[in-house]
């Protein structure tokens, strides 16, 4: 195993993803004797003492369930820089501070700044680390930088070229989190590494693709945040972009950072842009309105707090997407996400075509299409949906299922992810992080679509009840094209 060395400067150190993920990832690779040397700034405005950060790094880690005796070892690497994002005096002084860890820890010069807070930030803090200095060292330095990567194509170009002076673009690790995803890592391999997927895996044999990523959570503590964004920004910009690009994408000709990602990126240019008046023919915007879930009544988007009572803010989107090369043509990609769903559970339905001639038809009774369907979350694994012979006489044929089990059920969001991540920004292995380009595409394509929603005035939102699985617009996207959504639940052919 590579054992990297690095002096990580978290910027945001008090706040809710360093507390959840961060520190508990890190101490995971720390007890599986994944890193070398190193040593933690937590960088935050509050003022705290090494002592105090290092008990909340101590709480943090123990929350998550991990005992390990060396916490104490671990956490006496955590070190706590009081700051002022916009002061020069301020990153001079944690350069100093930088600078006598190096020293005092052996880290050849290396250095992680990971930016896990407000991003108003990112750019005014990548600016300073390179006129203050920190930028120059003698080893490595590498800018992990967690989303919202902008808000808009316009304001995601500001935001790179401010950290374009001070990181080239290698050095730059965009975190999409669902590309830590065990079984969103895993699309590549069962698509690459079966002789009998590839060979069918193209507008020949598959009828459509489904992505859904449901969530129960309401937009909890992040009403500020989400008013501005809504689903389309804060999950099928990356997200779900970034899976159906997996899907979508040619073989690599080598498993190598660039070689993945310029195939990812050729996906993008593929992407059919949705405009003007088609948007209300592909898309299908909602909000959840009050209901009742885990026999809990909840309230309507437009109840919560630092929410609009008016608010417009979609909290569900479903679109069809058309990529148009060769592999693609006439295949829709069906995607839809929302927050306060059914339930927890992102899923991928690969639908093949009907047989060319159906032998075993009886009345009000097809065969059923085969299926592949990737389990993403909460349980993780595969399931081929077959037909074979319903046992006993006669030749009728019943639907089977074949199941593989990646991993029991697991916690949802797990430190996994950013386990992987992590250890990957510090090994310097970028292929699960997302290049300009893809950030670029992406975006064109998203604004598209909210410039026509922003500039029709015309939902009167909620349009689903909380615990629902989305608007019943979003079941018309696909009846118009003689399909249906599988059901997410429990994707059980004999039910449908
Ligand atoms: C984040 C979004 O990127 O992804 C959240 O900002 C969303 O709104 C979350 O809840 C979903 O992630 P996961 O891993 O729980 O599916």
């Amino acid at each position: 195993t590579e054992k990297p060395t690095a002096l990580i400067m978290i910027f945001g150190a008090t706040g809710d993803l360093a507390n959840r993920k961060l520190f508990p990832s890190l101490f995971n690779l720390f007890e599986k004797g994944k890193l070398d040397k190193f040593a933690v700034v937590g960088v935050a405005r509050r003022t705290l003492s090494n002592e105090e950060f290092q008990r909340k790094v101590k709480e943090s880690v123990k929350e998550n369930g991990e005992t390990g005796a060396d916490i104490d070892e671990f956490v006496s690497k955590f070190y706590y820089h009081s700051h002022d994002v916009t002061d020069s005096s301020s990153y001079l002084a944690l350069g100093k501070l930088a600078e006598e860890l190096d020293n005092h820890y052996g880290l050849n010069g290396n250095r992680i700044f990971y930016l896990a807070m407000a991003p108003e930030f990112f750019g005014t803090i990548a600016e300073h680390l390179k006129k203050d200095k920190l930028t120059d060292v003698s080893g490595f330095k590498r800018l992990v930088i967690e989303k919202p990567f902008g808000h808009d194509l316009e304001s995601a170009k500001v935001l790179n070229k401010q950290i374009r002076k001070a990181f080239s673009e290698d050095e730059i690790y965009r975190i999409d989190h669902y590309l830590g995803k065990e079984m969103v890592q895993n699309i590549e391999v069962i698509r690459f590494a079966n002789a009998m997927f590839e060979p069918l895996w193209n507008n020949r044999y598959i009828s459509n693709i489904q992505v859904t990523s449901s969530e129960t959570l309401g937009v909890e503590e992040r009403g500020r945040y989400y008013e501005k964004s809504g689903a389309l920004r804060d999950m099928v910009q990356n997200h779900m972009l970034q899976m159906v690009s997996l899907l979508a994408m040619e073989p690599p000709i080598k498993l190598t950072t660039d070689e993945i990602r310029s195939e990812k990126v050729r996906v993008f240019r593929a992407l059919r842009p949705v405009k003007g008046e088609e948007v209300t023919e592909y898309f299908v915007r909602g909000q959840y309105d009050k209901g009742v879930m885990n026999e809990t009544d909840v309230p309507a988007y437009r109840q919560e707090e630092m929410v609009d009572s008016e608010s417009n803010t979609e909290t569900y989107v479903a679109g069809k997407l058309m990529i148009d090369n060769f592999r693609w043509a006439g295949v829709p990609f069906y995607i839809r996400t929302g927050k306060r769903m059914m339930a927890k559970s992102t899923k991928i339905v690969i639908q093949f075509k009907d047989i060319p001639m159906n032998l075993y038809y009886q009345p009000e009774k097809t065969v059923n299409p085969n299926l592949l369907v990737i389990h993403i979350q909460p349980e993780e694994g595969i399931t081929l949906h077959l037909n074979a012979k319903k046992s006993g006489q006669g030749t009728e044929a019943t639907p089977v299922k074949l199941n593989y089990a990646n991993k029991g059920i697991e916690g949802l969001n797990t430190p996994e992810a950013y386990e992987k991540i992590l250890y990957d920004s510090l090994r310097g292995d970028a292929t699960n992080f997302t290049h300009w380009d893809e950030v670029a595409l992406s975006w064109s394509f998203v604004d598209n679509i909210s410039a026509v929603w922003e500039s029709t005035k015309e939902p009167s939102f909620p349009n689903y009840a909380s615990g629902s699985m989305g608007p019943d617009a979003a079941d018309k996207l696909l009846e118009k094209d003689g399909f249906f959504w599988w059901p997410i639940t429990e994707i059980d052919v004999e039910k449908c």
